[in-house]
């Protein structure tokens, strides 16, 4: 499926979600703001936060936070610093007392905020239980994060960029939404690398000079790679500061397939050409001599950027 098709398939999956009842809580008893308040299920949170891999050096932040479950769960199981924003002050004052019961209250914070204010910069992990309008309104602000934060939502993914991890939990206790039923999405903040990238790459003795052409939409790369005047194709992806590209493999260029770990305008690693008996891996270097910019999605709403 190319980028296009996948979008579609995508935009089409939005749509079954919502009209398949998930429009958002109905049972809800409290909460302030932009959608009222259901609590996430704690086996559903535990396996976000597993999802997102979060450990004791992560700061986790909790958008719309309610009475605390993931910013209290990140600090007491993974030994993560959490914070968390809601405009409820029952549910503020909720989570509080939940923190202290749990004895974490030098790891956690619980403030009163609009999410849509906050300072994510801090934010090594992102959790939220939103509304697929503000998961869309939140997404740049989320592509904008550095390279390799996780971001972790419930029921609603973040439309046409493309989850790196899904599951779907069985959830007798749900209620709401899909009852019984909680779908989880995992994200990883690409590095940005649209634009032209130049390598010189030693092959069989010989100084292969290459020019690559990125064009990027989320972690999705697609393009063209010139190599000694061939032009080929490109696809590729990036998982955080990872990248990993594939060129060749057919009209007679052989497949190309590069990988490695992108820097300030740099990209350090191999490229394995061939493949079998054939196969040789080099070093392979890149860099970018001119930026561009990222693709806009076709959800991308009108006051986005
Ligand atoms: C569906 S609940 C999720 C609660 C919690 N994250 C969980 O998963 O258990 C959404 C929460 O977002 C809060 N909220 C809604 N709009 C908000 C806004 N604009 N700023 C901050 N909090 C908001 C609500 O008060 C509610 O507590």
């Amino acid at each position: 499926m190319n980028m296009a098709s996948t979008k579609i398939a995508k935009i089409l999956g939005i749509a079954a979600l919502v009209m398949g009842g998930m429009a958002m809580p109905a049972a809800a008893q409290e909460g302030r703001g932009d959608v009222v308040y259901v609590p996430t299920p704690q086996i559903v949170v535990d396996t976000m936060l597993q999802m997102a891999k979060i450990g004791p050096k992560d700061f986790l932040i909790d958008l719309g936070s309610g009475d605390g479950r993931f910013v209290i769960t990140a600090a007491t199981k993974y030994g993560a610093n959490a914070f968390g924003v809601d405009l409820d002050t029952y549910l503020l004052k909720l989570a509080n007392q939940n923190a202290q019961k749990a004895g974490v209250t030098d790891k956690v914070r619980f403030i009163e905020e609009n999410l849509f204010t906050t300072d994510l910069s801090r934010a090594t992990v992102i959790s939220t239980y939103l509304l697929p309008e503000m998961n869309l309104r939140l997404r740049p602000k989320f592509m904008a994060l550095k390279p390799g934060t996780r971001i972790v939502t419930h029921d609603y993914h973040l439309g046409e960029w493309d989850p790196d991890e899904q599951r779907e939990l069985i959830v007798p206790e749900k209620k709401v939404g899909t009852p019984g039923i909680s779908y989880l999405f995992s994200y990883v903040v690409p590095a940005r690398v649209p634009g032209k990238w130049q390598s010189l790459v030693n092959i069989g003795g010989r100084d292969t000079p290459m020019e690559f052409n990125l064009q990027q939409e989320f972690q999705e790369i697609e393009g063209k790679v010139e190599i000694r005047d061939r032009s080929s194709d490109l696809r590729g992806r990036i998982m955080g500061e990872n990248i990993r590209i594939v060129a060749g493999g057919r009209n007679g260029v052989p497949r190309h397939e590069f990988s490695g770990r992108i820097g300030d305008g740099t990209i350090q690693g191999m490229l394995v050409i061939g493949e079998g008996t054939t196969r040789q891996q080099l070093a392979w270097t890149a860099k970018q001599i001119q930026r561009g910019e990222l693709k806009r999605a076709s959800d991308e709403l009108q006051d986005e950027k």
